[in-house]
């Protein structure tokens, strides 16, 4: 995977977003399909797909696992392999900028017979893996990290795993993901309670590809042992992408835009209740469920927004949206508080530091605290942003350049295709002012 570090973004201020667009499939669900589906007995089908490079990653991984799986475009063939047909790949799994390939993968890896090591890029390398070393170890397994609990990780199969009963110490629904797959290996049953609800992607979709599982308030627990069944999986679109849209149309005077069948799971779905609460003007048509995940067209105009206290109940499940958020707070009328969110340190930057610094280039007010932040909105200047490399930092600042009184200048914007192919080509043709400059890429 390359580093793409010169790719950037010049955003020319004004402009409106309208007509109608879908962005890309879901991340967190393409990443899901393509494991239950290597996992499956029979031959699954994915439509929708996400083409980014994080879910190729995981793609490629499998293939060099033995399983044969073919796409065209946003449709993939998988060939189950059954719970014990995977291979042992015969070099490092590189899992690039990844931190959901690389923490599910792990559980997976962890109950089988051979061994594998997974690493990544230089942010992933940068990312916690203890917390899901410390559990897979109580669950037997022989899987090993550095030494600062990072990357890359070692796993030595054919332990023969034994279910556990864990309490996650972090609102994370990749480390829940992880044992829930390690539990399928496990003898007994594994159950794990999460301290606050995460994205139930993978309760889910175990559900489509036949697998039982039981849920009790915060409390999931999955037998050992369970047959996966392939499936026909329908992926809806990113949320997570759609994000960046609404708060782009909201802040743009004149903007009407509606963004095709966007995955609205209730644990997913927190930006729209938070932008509606800060004023935003945001209805939802067509709701239906498909492939067990409900999903609706979403129409947004532009509005005068207001600065509110973020509900702690909206912090896990908006956690990927913070970067728009806070632009949507930096042209909000007052003041935007947001605590408890400390794991916003540990993404693919330190998204705490990285939208601060951001909007201070951009003129206004910021004060970060360890778990938070504090947006105080105003006048948007133009300036040049780092996105550090990260995706969502990325295109957050793209659409601050809506509201802005100047060009903003983004820097390092090549990873924007690991969640969003094609990024600045629809948000041009929503009307986006963006242009290219630096080495050409697919983001
Ligand atoms: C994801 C879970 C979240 C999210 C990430 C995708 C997933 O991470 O930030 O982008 O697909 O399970 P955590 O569960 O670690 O918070």
């Amino acid at each position: 995977m390359s580093a793409h570090s010169t790719l950037d973004y010049l955003i020319s201020p004004g402009g409106t977003l309208q007509g109608r667009i879908r962005v890309p499939g879901d991340k967190s669900i393409s990443h899901r399909a393509l494991m239950l589906g290597a996992i499956a007995e029979g031959q699954t089908r994915i439509e929708g797909f996400l083409q980014g490079e994080d879910t190729l990653a995981t793609m490629a991984a499998f293939h060099a696992m033995g399983v044969e799986i073919d796409y065209q475009d946003e449709r993939v063939t998988i060939n189950g392999v059954g719970l014990h047909g995977l291979k042992a790949p015969k070099i490092p799994l590189d899992l690039g900028n990844s931190g959901t390939a690389t923490r599910l993968l792990a559980g997976l890896l962890a109950g089988q017979s051979f061994d594998a090591e997974i690493t990544g890029d230089a942010s992933l390398r940068r990312r916690p893996m203890r917390r899901i070393v410390d559990p897979l170890q109580q669950m037997g397994a022989d899987i090993t990290c550095s030494e600062q609990g990072t990357l890359p990780l070692t796993i030595h199969g054919g332990q023969g795993l034994r279910a556990i009963d864990y309490a996650l110490p972090v609102a994370s629904a990749q480390l829940k993901s992880s044992l829930l797959l390690a539990g399928l290996y496990a003898s007994g049953t594994t159950c794990i309670t999460e301290p606050a609800v995460t994205r139930d992607h993978t309760e889910r979709m175990l559900r489509e590809f036949g697998c039982e599982l039981q849920r009790k308030r915060n409390r999931i627990c999955i037998r050992g042992g369970s047959q996966i069944k392939a499936c026909h999986v329908h992926v809806p679109a990113d949320i997570s992408s759609a994000a960046f849209f609404l708060v782009g149309a909201s802040i743009a005077t004149g903007s009407d835009l509606i963004l095709e069948r966007v995955g609205i799971n209730p644990t997913r779905d927190a930006i729209i209740p938070i932008l509606q609460q800060m004023g935003a003007d945001i209805s939802l048509a067509n709701q239906q469920v498909v492939s067990g995940e409900p999903v609706a067209d979403i129409r947004v105009r532009s509005a005068s927004l207001h600065g509110i206290d973020i509900p702690q109940d909206k912090v896990a499940i908006a956690i990927d949206e913070f970067p728009a958020i806070m632009i949507a707070a930096a042209c909000a009328r007052g003041r935007t508080r947001l605590h408890g969110a400390s794991e916003l340190r540990i993404k693919e930057s330190d998204r705490i530091q990285a939208i601060a610094s951001g909007l201070e280039v951009l003129g206004i007010d910021v004060r970060t605290h360890e778990d938070g932040m504090e947006v105080r909105g105003g006048v948007v200047s133009g300036g040049t942003v780092d996105s550090f490399t990260d995706h969502r930092i990325a295109m957050a600042f793209s659409m601050a350049g809506l509201a802005a009184s100047g060009p903003v200048h983004i820097l390092n914007c090549g990873n924007v295709a690991t969640s969003f192919p094609g990024f600045p080509n629809l948000a041009s043709a929503a009307g986006l002012q963006i242009s290219i400059s630096g080495e050409s890429h697919g983001g």
